[in-house]
Parts: C-alpha cells; structure tokens; sequence
C-alpha cells in the first residue's frame, strides 16, 4: 500500500527548534562527559582539538542532519529510504537507530545517578563531608544495585512519558525556561570553582595545551565527544530536522545550537578543574568526576545546599531534554517504517532500551567482573557508541550529502529553495565533500589502531 503523506507535526516557533536541538545538544555531555574525557586525554591540548573538530566537522554535520529531514520529511531511516529510493544507503539510519539503542542505555544510568544526587542534595548529604568522604559517598552509591537501577527506572519511566505524549508543547515550553536557568547556574558555580585556592593549576590544566599528552586514541575521543555532545552521527538532528518547518533558516540554528553546546561544555570544565585539584582529586577520575568534584565546591560556598539542589535539578532535566530525543529517534523509525502506534513504540523501544542499561548500571557493581576485551560493559557500550558508531555514521553522512545529494539539491534546503543569500554554501560544500570525510576517515582508523605511522 503506498504510503500517503500526511501533514508532519512540526515544532511550533523558531525558539522552539532552537530549545528543542539545543536541548537535545545540551546535556550530560558537556557536563558530565565533557570534562571527564578532556581530564584522561590530558586538557588544553584535547581542548583545542575538540574546538577545531566542532567548527570543522561538527557545524557541516548538523546542517546537513537538518537537511536530510527537513528535505525528506521522515525518521532517520526513512529519509534516507526516501532520498535515494532503491539504495543501500538506508543502512546509515540503521546504525543510527542501534547507536541510540546503546547510547541511552548507558545514557540512564548516569541520568539516574544525577537524580540520585538531587535527593543526597536535598537532604543534605554532604554536609561537613571531606572530599575523601564525598569520593566514598559517590563509590557507595554508584556500585550498588537497588538505588541505582531504581533511579534508571524511574528516568526511563520519565523519558518514555513524554515520548509518548509527543514533542510538542511541553517540552518547547520548559526548555525555553530552564535552559537559561542552567547557564546561569553554571556561571555562579564556575565563579566559587575559580575562587578556590589553587584554582589557577585547573584552568592552566583545562587551557594551556600540551601536546605531549594527547594521543592518537585521544584525538579520536576528541571527534567522539563533538559527534556525542552535538546529538550528531545517528540521526537526531535528521529526525529533529523533520519537524522543522520549512520557513526557519537552518545555517544560523545550526550556529546557534553549537554555541549554545560549546559554551556550556566550556563553562563546566571552568567549574570543574580547578575544584579537582583544589581537592586533590584526579583530573582522569574518569565517569564519577563530576559527582565527585562538585559537592565539594558546593559544600564550600554560601548557600551551596541552594546551589547544590538547583544545579542537580537542572542537570536532570538537561539530560531529560537529550534522552527524549534519543528516544524520538528509535519511535519516530518504528512509527513510520513499522506502522506502530506512538504508543506501543515507545513502549517497545523504551523496554528494550531499560534492559540494556540495567546491564550497564550493573557493570559497575555487581556485574563488574563481566568484562568484553577487558572493559566494563558500561565503557565498551559508551565506547563503541561514541567513538566508533557516530564518527561512522557522521562520515556517512557527509559522504551522502557530497556525492550523492549533491551541490544543487543541497543548496535547494539550505536556502529555503533560493529564497535565502547562503554566502557560506560553498565553504560548506568543500568542509562537506573533502575535508570531513578524510579527517573523520583518518582520525577514526588512527584511534582504533588500524592506521600506524
Ligand atoms: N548531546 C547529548 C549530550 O551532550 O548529553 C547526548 C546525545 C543526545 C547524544 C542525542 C547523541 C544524541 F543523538
């Protein structure tokens, strides 16, 4: 039966494809991924090369993610189904939807520790706590088994509620509140961070680049963490680009949202390192970092019960902001390509995903000893997301939109079918064609190891 092309949903104002994409970008990623990952590959220098991997790779990527949805008015997998009818280049959707599979499975578990530490605010927990202490705390709570799937649970519960209910409104209009909120939040935080003694060795760690602790494998974590903290790789942005209406400008959403994302992953690294080393923690502390460097701040600052409670409220709903999006991906797919229901996908899709994450929250305790090439599961699944499925389907991408849409079809999208003066259309075809493929091709076989000089 053909399909008929009923009238798409779509976001409903400019703000709100802005909150929506900057929602879905803005998340654990910058803050609790971000600094964690720049701290184990060595901090200025990753820095500089996680920049020039956002403005290179990252921008060209998302607006051709919007491209590809918006032009083709469907899911990940259909659109490319639908743009080059009768090819294999569907499959570019197909790694997308597992890559979201494993992305919010891991994704929930450490969604369910911030929800954790919203109550260990609330009631105070860290209170006269050493940092030793507040480490202990951290390691307690995150290697058992009942409070932390308990807390998955309830955050999958969550993401699949408004899922369900569809995008729309709700969403729209709480973002557009609480996302400012976090920034603000940030920047209180990052004044008391910088305020501590010893503060000048975190920011000289964070921002003075030394080359000789960046490595192969952390030049890729580098494309891996601008793919992640993008929402790029695994068609959300294509899926969210569906439902952007065909009068926004894509080019400056494009900018906007990757400044939104940039400033925030920057910000929390300003809040982060120099409470790292003024509490001796290591900059390499890896997943905890952040749950173990901020309590101390807050312990430390006037009214940081206050700060502490609010700050762990908003960095929940700014992963509840990307998990819903990651989510959307798998049911906007089931819904239009399998003909289910909103409901039953999300039920499915959300089911699956939960069981999957169980899996990775237990890696850390009771499952710690099941280990896959001798890595927890939780750190084989972030990895092979990451830094393996998203750099993939982001070359995929940039190859489908240079050498198969092409220049013409492209532009067509980009400029609102030539009613907009899109003067940066041929800087981004060339970023598009020649340098995003061959950087991402070899960044990608240098991190895993298969290219060796
Ligand atoms: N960008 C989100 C973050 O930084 O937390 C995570 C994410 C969302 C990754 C959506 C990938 C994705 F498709």
């Amino acid at each position: 039966m053909a399909k008929i092309d009923l009238p798409r949903e779509n976001f409903t104002s400019k703000f709100g494809v802005i909150a929506a994409a900057a929602g879905s970008a803005v998340g654990l990623g910058n803050i609790w991924r971000f600094p964690y990952i720049a701290g184990e590959n060595g901090g200025g220098a990753f820095l500089l090369v996680y920049l020039l991997f956002i403005i290179a790779i990252g921008m060209p990527v998302m607006l051709s993610e919007f491209s590809i949805g918006r032009k083709a008015q469907r899911n990940a997998i259909g659109s490319f189904k639908k743009l080059a009818p009768g090819t294999p280049w569907y499959f570019v959707g197909v790694i997308g939807v597992a890559a979201a599979f494993l992305i919010l499975a891991f994704y929930s578990t450490v969604a369910g520790w911030t929800l954790e530490y919203v109550v260990k605010s609330a009631t105070d927990s860290f209170a006269d706590k050493t940092g030793d202490e507040i480490s202990q705390l951290f390691a307690a709570f995150h290697t058992g088994t009942f409070w932390p799937l308990l807390w998955q649970l309830i955050f999958m519960g969550v993401t699949l509620a408004i899922v369900m209910a569809g995008i729309k409104d709700g969403i729209e209009r709480y973002v557009k509140i609480l996302m400012p909120l976090l920034v603000l939040m940030i920047i209180v935080i990052c004044i008391r961070s910088l305020t501590l003694p010893g503060a000048a060795e975190g920011v000289s760690y964070l921002f003075s680049p030394d080359f000789s602790r960046l490595t192969t494998e952390g030049v890729l974590a580098a494309l891996g963490q601008a793919f992640f903290s993008l929402s790029l790789g695994m068609g959300t942005l294509i899926t969210y680009g569906s439902y952007i209406s065909k009068k926004e400008k894509l080019g400056s959403t494009v900018t906007q949202v990757t400044i939104a994302d940039t400033v925030i992953a920057m910000l929390a690294g300003i809040a982060i390192f120099p409470a790292v080393f003024a509490f001796g923690i290591a900059p390499d502390a890896g997943p905890g970092l952040v749950f173990e460097t901020l309590p101390n701040v807050f312990q430390e600052m006037a009214g940081g019960y206050f700060f502490g409670l609010i700050f762990f409220i908003l960095l929940s709903i700014a992963a509840l902001t990307s998990s819903i999006s990651i989510l959307e991906v798998v049911v906007a797919y089931m819904k239009e390509e399998l003909n289910m229901t909103r409901r039953s996908a999300s039920i499915f899709a959300a089911a699956i995903i939960t069981l999957l994450g169980v899996l990775c929250t237990l890696s850390f305790g009771v499952m710690q000893e099941v280990t896959i090439f001798e890595t927890r599961l939780f750190d084989l699944m972030e990895f092979s997301a990451s830094d393996v499925l998203l750099p993939i389907g982001g070359l995929l991408i940039v190859l489908f939109i240079g050498w198969y849409l092409g220049a013409a079809r492209t532009r067509e999208e980009v400029s609102n079918d030539n009613s907009l003066k899109v003067r940066y259309f041929p800087a981004y075809m060339f970023l598009i064609k020649f340098i995003a493929p061959v950087a991402i091709a070899i960044v990608f076989l240098y991190g895993i190891g298969l290219l060796n000089i």
